[in-house]
């Protein structure tokens, strides 16, 4: 069995925090293992909680439309959130839970070793760019110990707002351009040069 499927299978068995007793399954995540791009949402709603999968309702499929906008295909990149279990009524999650369930994606990304991280909205921005406001730095790439970090909007946000939709869609136009621009400089430049590329 795969690192990552091992790793979901001890998601779902998690007691860690009172969500799983709302809740009908963990949503671990998923995608491959040797993916380039994590993608990191809140947490699972109604929809995710019923699949097991992430980001399989409305603004999944917002999600999807973005990819395909990007050239990236969701098998090819690993969607997950920062709470694995939904939380009731679809909530904001606790600061108790993110930090109970912290763990998980802490272990998720270790075994990925994703070259960039997409963060969709607050939660997810605030576990790498903790004093950072959405408006002002989203779409922007930005390099952190060894990979980048993108804030995004989240797409439950932008679906029904014309100018956040715009945003988010314009800010999704970048991350090919991000991506080519890490290969390029793991070829071409050596290792000690390419921090001072972002
Ligand atoms: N919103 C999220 O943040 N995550 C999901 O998986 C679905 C909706």
């Amino acid at each position: 069995m795969s690192l990552l499927a091992e790793l979901a299978r001890e998601i779902m068995r998690c007691q860690d925090c009172d969500l799983h007793r709302t809740s009908t399954r963990a949503v671990p995540g998923e995608g491959p293992e040797n993916a380039s791009i994590v993608f990191i949402g809140e947490a699972p709603g109604w929809n995710e909680d019923q699949q097991g999968r992430p980001f399989v309702g409305p603004a999944g499929q917002f999600l999807d439309q973005l990819l395909a906008s990007a050239n990236l295909p969701r098998d090819k990149v690993y969607i997950t959130n920062i709470v694995k279990h939904r939380p009731p009524s679809n909530r904001d999650p606790l600061p108790a839970e993110i930090k109970a369930c912290e763990r998980w994606l802490d272990r998720q990304l270790e075994t990925i070793k994703p070259k960039i991280i997409v963060t969709l909205g607050r939660y997810s921005m605030s576990k790498f760019l903790p004093s950072e406001t959405i408006g002002k730095i989203h779409g922007v790439a930005r390099k952190m110990d060894n990979m980048v970090v993108v804030p995004m909007y989240h797409p439950a946000a932008a679906l029904h707002q014309g100018s956040l939709r715009k945003t988010i869609e314009a800010d999704f136009q970048k991350l090919p351009q991000v991506l080519a621009g890490i290969e390029q400089v793991e070829v071409a430049t050596p290792a000690a040069q390419q921090l001072s590329m972002f």
